[in-house]
């Protein structure tokens, strides 16, 4: 860990798979004047992934994963998080199941963020759902990673109301923007309550 005015910055690894926007606002986030987490290692399955860029940009050291042998890929990732003295993950987009070897290293320090009003809509295409459904409200959910998928504590979640012009495509960019607000939000709350 590395001290700033007196307190310890907490080490942080994002794992990323695509666009990155939420990776873009951890990383701002994280340059703000006491700032409780520094992010130091950035990990992706996807080498065309979008987010890369954010890694590349702010120079953080970025490690790219292949997941045809999911069992070996898991054990690069975990020598990787030790050797970077990782304290706590940030799952953001990352489009692979992390199973009970990482989840038992790591526990209760892992978040994900998830397109929902969790418990409802686990799982993909959770925006397609919601407009079939004809739901009313969606929004976001930050929450602990289990070996359940979408299930673990919920640490922050924010509900919007969905417009009647509302479609797949602009319901997804609105509760995008409202994701990448709350996950520096969430972990704040997280630190505070939970480490
Ligand atoms: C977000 O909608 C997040 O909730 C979901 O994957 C998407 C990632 O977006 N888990 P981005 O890569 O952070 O822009």
């Amino acid at each position: 860990m590395e001290k700033l005015s007196g307190k310890k910055k907490l080490r942080v690894s994002v794992f990323i798979s695509g666009r990155g926007t939420n990776l873009k606002s951890l990383i701002n986030f994280s340059r703000k004047k006491n700032s409780p987490i520094k992010i130091v290692l950035i990990i992706t399955n996807n080498k065309k992934a979008k987010g890369i860029y954010f890694a590349k940009k702010n120079k953080i050291k970025l490690s790219f994963i292949n997941y045809k042998n999911k069992n070996k890929a898991e054990k690069k990732i975990l020598l990787t998080l030790k050797n970077h003295y990782i304290d706590f993950i940030c799952l953001a987009g990352f489009m692979k199941i992390i199973s009970e070897k990482i989840i038992n290293n790591y526990k209760n320090k892992i978040l994900n963020i998830h397109p929902s009003l969790l418990p409802k809509y686990k799982g993909l295409n959770t925006h397609r759902r919601v407009i079939n459904n004809k739901e009313k409200f969606t929004g976001c959910t930050v929450h602990l990673v289990n070996s359940k998928l979408d299930s673990g504590k919920i640490i922050l979640q924010k509900k919007i109301k969905i417009l009647k012009k509302d479609n797949e495509n602009t319901l997804s960019n609105r509760v995008l923007k409202i994701e990448n607000l709350i996950y520096p939000l969430a972990i704040k709350k997280f630190i505070d309550f939970s480490l």
